[in-house]
C-alpha cells in the first residue's frame, strides 16, 4: 500500500461524518459557500435552508471543527442529485469529498435510486473515481434560470 494511502487512512480514523442539518455550522458553511463559483454571494438564509430541504445532507468533523459538507437532492427512487460538496482548505487532498459523496449515495434512504447527476467545473477527478462518467448526451440536458421576482 502507497504511503500516501496509508497517511489518508490515519487521517480518515480522526474524521467522523454526520447526517443533520443540526450538525451543520452554517455561518461556516456560508463562508465557504458564498465565496465558490457557483452560489457566490448567497445569503446565509438560502444555505441553511437549501441544506434543510435537501433530502440528505453530510458533514464531516474533525474533533470540534467541521471540515467537510455536501448535499443530495432526491425522489429517492429514480434520481439524486449531489451538491455544495465543499472541503475546507487546510483538510483537502485526504479523501474527505470522495468520503462524503461515498456517505450520501450509500444511505439506506437512497438504495433505490438508479441514476446520481452532479454539476462540476473542474473536480471531475474527485467524482471519477467514485463512478461518475461525463454524461454521454447533453443535448438532452436542458436548464431555465428563472427570472428574478
Ligand atoms: C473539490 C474539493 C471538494 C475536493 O475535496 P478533497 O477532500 O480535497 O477531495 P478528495 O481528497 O476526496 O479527492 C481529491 C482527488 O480529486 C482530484 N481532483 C480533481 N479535481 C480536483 C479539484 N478541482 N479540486 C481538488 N481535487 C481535485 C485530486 O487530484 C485528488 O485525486 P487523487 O486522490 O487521485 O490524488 C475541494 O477541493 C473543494 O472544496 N474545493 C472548492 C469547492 C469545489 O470546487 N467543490 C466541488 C464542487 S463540484
Amino acid at each position: 500500500m502507497a504511503v500516501s494511502k496509508i497517511i489518508t487512512g490515519l487521517f480518515q480514523k480522526k474524521i467522523l461524518y454526520e447526517n443533520s442539518p443540526d450538525k451543520i455550522n452554517f455561518k461556516l458553511a456560508h463562508s465557504w459557500l458564498k465565496e465558490t463559483y457557483w452560489c457566490k454571494g448567497i445569503s446565509l438564509e438560502k444555505v441553511e435552508k437549501g441544506f434543510r430541504e435537501s433530502t440528505t445532507v453530510v458533514s464531516a468533523h474533525s474533533g470540534n471543527r467541521m471540515v467537510g459538507i455536501a448535499r443530495c437532492v432526491s425522489d429517492t427512487t429514480r434520481f439524486g442529485y449531489i451538491a455544495d460538496v465543499y472541503v475546507e482548505e487546510s483538510a483537502r487532498g485526504k479523501g474527505i469529498a470522495r468520503a462524503m459523496v461515498r456517505n450520501l449515495i450509500s444511505q439506506s434512504s437512497l438504495r433505490d435510486v438508479e441514476h446520481w447527476y452532479l454539476f462540476t467545473k473542474d473536480a471531475h477527478g474527485v467524482y471519477r473515481d467514485i463512478g461518475f462518467r461525463t454524461y454521454d448526451k447533453p443535448e438532452r440536458l436542458m436548464h431555465l434560470a428563472a427570472t428574478k421576482k
